[in-house]
């Protein structure tokens, strides 16, 4: 990665240490008062999108987590990140929170991870209840889609609990689950370049506090090599995908984004890469690679250094 150091501004992200240090505190201010941890995660980028000290934050309680947006992740590989972390110790979920697609399974998983302490609540004489989870993720990763799906829409709320400030609430899921209302959110790993990368591919972060140009032209590096005939199908190209400023060229004329003297319009067609492969129309692509997998991934790999250098020069001459 060192050619490619920095495109991903991180100082000026939103995140800064006093929201950190209050988005921990807040977990582990309410955790005692939940069964389960449910942790979200973008299932195209399931280390990526991880918080890189929750397990810390969050001690032996344990954890579900959700590979969400499932519907725009390679199926194969998604079941091979579900056995990694099932040889973990902890049970994943795919899910896809706007069809509602997999949370059924959540659901029960959540309630079977939680059940030990339940039971043993019954063992003592209280009365059976609900599992109650709190529900955390990075931006953008699905939080309020899934509580949506998982309330049906309704949100019931809990009446208030003794012993619990009354300023928390609980909303009522189902008859299954309870969640603690708050705000279950969590950041992303912004230390690393290349899982910065990949929450700018997957629109994770916001798309002014990096250089699109560079982001998309990598982006297209990648999925030359991790899904080319989607790329292909996609766009019409005929050509061999060569590198990623090449394939942003035909792309660009292949669409019609020509500006008067028929120059490429080179941000419309980057915008074109981005939407399309958010959407799910470059194919279900998983961008990490699992940490026992060879990685062929790595973005901008098969460039040769002078691609490296035109890409430079066009990005720094707009
Ligand atoms: P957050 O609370 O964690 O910040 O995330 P939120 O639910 O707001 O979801 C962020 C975006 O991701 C939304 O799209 C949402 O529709 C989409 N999304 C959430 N879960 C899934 C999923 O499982 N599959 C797919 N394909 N998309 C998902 P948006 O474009 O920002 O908003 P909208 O146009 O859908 O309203």
């Amino acid at each position: 990665m060192t050619d490619h150091d920095n495109i991903i501004d991180i100082p000026s992200l939103q995140w800064y240490p006093g929201h950190m240090r209050k988005a921990e505190r807040l977990v582990k201010e309410n955790l005692k008062l939940v069964d389960v941890v449910v942790e979200l995660l973008d299932a195209r980028i399931p280390m990526s999108s991880a918080n890189p000290i929750l397990r810390e934050i969050i001690g032996g309680k344990p954890r579900v987590i959700v590979l969400n947006k499932a519907d725009l992740a390679d199926e194969t590989a998604t079941r091979a990140w579900v056995k990694h972390f099932a040889e973990q110790g902890v049970t994943a979920v795919p899910v896809d929170a706007v069809k509602g697609r997999g949370v059924k399974e959540l659901v029960q998983a959540i309630a079977k991870c939680a059940k030990p302490k339940t039971d043993k609540l019954v063992q003592h004489g209280a009365k059976a209840r609900a599992a109650r989870c709190m529900i955390l993720g990075i931006p953008n990763v699905g939080k309020s889609s899934l509580i949506n799906r998982l309330s049906g829409g309704a949100k019931t709320k809990v009446e208030n609990r003794p012993g619990v400030t009354r300023a928390k609430q609980w909303i009522r899921l189902g008859a299954q689950l309870e969640l603690l209302d708050m705000p279950g959110i969590l950041w992303p790993k912004f230390e690393d370049q290349q899982a910065a990368l990949h929450l700018a591919f997957t629109g994770a972060i916001n798309d002014n506090v990096y250089d699109v140009s560079s982001v998309v032209l990598l982006l297209l590096d990648t999925l030359r090599i991790k899904s080319p005939s989607d790329l292909k199908e996609r766009y019409r190209l005929d050509e061999e995908l060569t590198s990623g400023l090449e394939l942003l060229e035909i792309i660009g004329r292949n669409r019609g984004c020509l500006r008067a003297g028929g120059k490429i319009d080179y941000e419309k067609a980057e915008q074109i890469v981005l939407t399309d492969f958010r959407s799910g129309r470059l194919g279900r692509v998983i961008l990490d690679v699992l940490p026992s997998a060879p990685d062929t991934s790595e973005c901008g790999k098969g460039n040769s250094e002078n691609d490296d250098k035109r890409n430079r020069e066009r990005i720094s001459s707009r």
